[in-house]
């Protein structure tokens, strides 16, 4: 993700949450030392973006903080790629283990997680609001299915 691909990432962003980051948000990831973030173009257009994630190498550990696609492209393999990239530089990194949150209620997100071999490790209760609980998933290095 470079600063040209913040507006489109902004704005798929905005599309996809409740409570998205902004602009701004995005703009300052790419000055930490800690964080990476990576996009996927449509075919054929590069100057566009079809979707993204952003994480944190923390420690032995990788925070998958951010990922999502825009609805056009959504359901052809794009989040399951980026979640690999994750997974790979996890493993090149000797982390101990990949963690992320999601929305109890997130069921293609859940999904996608739990296919390449997230586990639920942790219920946050009403943590996005009232009846809306966060599941805390993690994934070892030694998983099996990346
Ligand atoms: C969740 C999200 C990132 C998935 O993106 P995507 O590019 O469509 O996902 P993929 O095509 O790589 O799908 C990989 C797998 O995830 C699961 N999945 C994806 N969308 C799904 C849906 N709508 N229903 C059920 N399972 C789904 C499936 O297991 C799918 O494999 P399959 O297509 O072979 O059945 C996308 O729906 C999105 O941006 N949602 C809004 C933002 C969001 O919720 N982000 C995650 C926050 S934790």
């Amino acid at each position: 993700m470079t600063r040209a691909d913040v507006p489109w990432v902004a704005a798929i962003e905005a599309a996809s949450f409740t409570a998205p980051w902004s602009e701004a948000a995005f703009a300052s990831e790419l000055d930490l030392p800690f964080s990476r973030a990576l996009i996927g173009h449509p075919e054929g257009r590069p100057a566009e973006v079809a979707g993204y994630v952003v994480w944190w190498r923390v420690a032995d550990e990788i925070h998958l903080l951010d990922l999502a696609v825009a609805s056009e492209f959504r359901r052809a393999g794009l989040a399951g790629r980026l979640t690999r990239r994750v997974l790979e530089d996890a493993r090149a990194s000797h982390a101990r283990l990949t963690t992320l949150e999601v929305a109890e209620d997130n069921v293609p997100a859940r999904q996608l997680y739990q296919r390449l071999g997230f586990s639920v490790v942790l219920t946050r209760r009403d943590y996005y609001g009232p009846g809306r609980s966060a599941l805390v998933m993690e994934r070892t290095v030694i998983a099996e299915g990346h």
